[in-house]
């Protein structure tokens, strides 16, 4: 059999060291960057294609992250190069960057220079390079972890004291979120840089996406110690392909967008759980495209999810997180059946993983390929990697990565 390979974090000082050297061999000729920032990746514990339903949503940072040694400069140039893109330096003047436009992996990063300014903060050009231990394309959130680490490195070159409470974060996140949305064009919800930028070590974030809620209101920080629970949280990349700006994650939040029109609600969030059933015969009854099965799924999907996701916050706030597991494996056969995000690798991992023991397992993020996590003993983790190794190799399919997910710090 082959041997499982770990994908391992890096310790703050190498990551830093790896974009100072990076800095010096790509613009060290005009001096030192003005410091180094990093951004972790992130994993969902549950609340799955919620945010962008004013749902639910539990996120915890992961200790991979992304880290970015930055110089600010005097005019509008952004100059960047990344240790993962090698031959691809990267350039922009800042007064050119427009939705539509903007092309390429900087994107990700001008972009949140962008927002900054048009949310009326004083940003400059600058050269910056990237270096990341966050796996890429994994649905472990590595375009939110480059944007994060940008949107505090911007905060502090900058003096805007945004990074310094929770309520400045949530205003960075808000960037961070349209440079994905409207340069990088992912339509996606902003989960993942909330996780990014609002997580704290050791806690789970509990994000409640409805729009006109304060900081305060928005996030609940619960304590998640599995180490204390003899647990771990087994991450699987299976490498299966995952893109959020192709079609299908936008074509299910319009679905979504289009079920709450007809049902006449502003978000699927209005529909408490005990209406569903009226609701989902009301979808069938109105829709008029032929399409009220594939609507009636998708909404029974978003209403039990959210409800999932308070309830696994109930039993992690009431010390019962070894409990959790049913609520993951019926997220998961919601994804995969109603919501119809999963992928055969994931559907692997989560039945591998409870073969083996996992007291619980699901897709996480976004889908179409992507991550699975498992829930285990510790006694139990080299078993069930074992065992989702195996069975991908007995399915013919390229090695996964495997890494623990220790709840872990924002970024600073
Ligand atoms: C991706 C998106 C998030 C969220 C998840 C699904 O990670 O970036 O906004 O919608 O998918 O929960």
């Amino acid at each position: 059999m082959t041997s499982p390979q770990w994908l391992d974090s890096w310790s703050a000082d190498d990551g830093a060291a790896r974009v100072r050297t990076l800095f010096a061999e790509a613009f060290g000729d005009d001096g030192d960057p003005d410091g180094v920032w990093s951004a972790p990746g992130r994993v969902n514990l549950i609340g799955e294609h919620t945010d962008y339903n004013a749902g639910l949503a539990l996120p915890v940072a992961l200790p991979h992250r992304t880290y970015v040694a930055l110089r600010s400069r005097t005019d509008g140039l952004v100059r960047l190069a990344s240790a993962q893109a090698p031959d691809e330096r990267w350039e922009t003047s800042l007064d050119e960057v427009t939705p539509g436009v903007t092309r390429g992996w900087g994107a990700y990063v001008a972009g949140v220079a962008w927002a900054l300014r048009e949310a009326g903060h004083e940003v400059t050009g600058f050269d910056a390079v990237v270096d990341s231990c966050v796996p890429f394309g994994a649905g472990l959130s590595s375009s939110a972890a480059l944007e994060c680490a940008v949107a505090v490195a911007l905060d502090a070159v900058h003096s805007l004291g945004l990074a310094c409470d929770d309520a400045g974060r949530a205003e960075l996140v808000a960037a961070c979120v349209r440079a994905e949305n409207e340069i990088a064009g992912a339509p996606t919800g902003g989960m993942d840089q909330a996780a990014s930028l609002r997580c704290s070590a050791g806690h789970a974030l509990l994000l409640d996406c409805r729009p006109g809620l304060s900081a305060l209101e928005s996030a609940d920080r619960v304590p998640f110690d599995l180490a204390a629970a003899g647990l771990n949280l087994l991450v699987v990349d299976t490498r299966a392909e995952h893109a959020l700006v192709d079609g299908q994650y936008a074509q299910r939040r319009a679905t979504c967008e289009r079920a709450a029109a007809i049902l006449g609600v502003s978000s699927l969030r209005e529909i408490a759980p005990e209406e569903l059933d009226v609701a989902l015969d009301k979808l069938v009854a109105l829709s008029s495209d032929g399409d009220g099965d594939v609507l009636r799924r998708r909404v029974r999907h978003v209403v039990a999810e959210i409800a999932r996701t308070g309830e696994f916050a109930d039993l992690v706030r009431g010390g019962r997180v070894g409990d959790v597991g049913p609520l993951m494996n019926a997220s998961h056969v919601s994804l995969r059946d109603d919501y119809e995000v999963s992928a055969r690798e994931l559907d692997l991992v989560v039945d591998a993983a409870l073969g083996a023991g996992a007291l619980g397992a699901r897709m996480t993020g976004g889908g179409f390929g992507g991550s699975a996590i498992a829930l285990v003993r510790e006694r139990d983790v080299d078993g069930v990697t074992a065992a989702v190794q195996a069975a991908f190799d007995e399915a013919g399919l390229a090695a996964p990565g495997f890494l623990l997910a220790p709840p872990s710090d924002p970024a600073h």
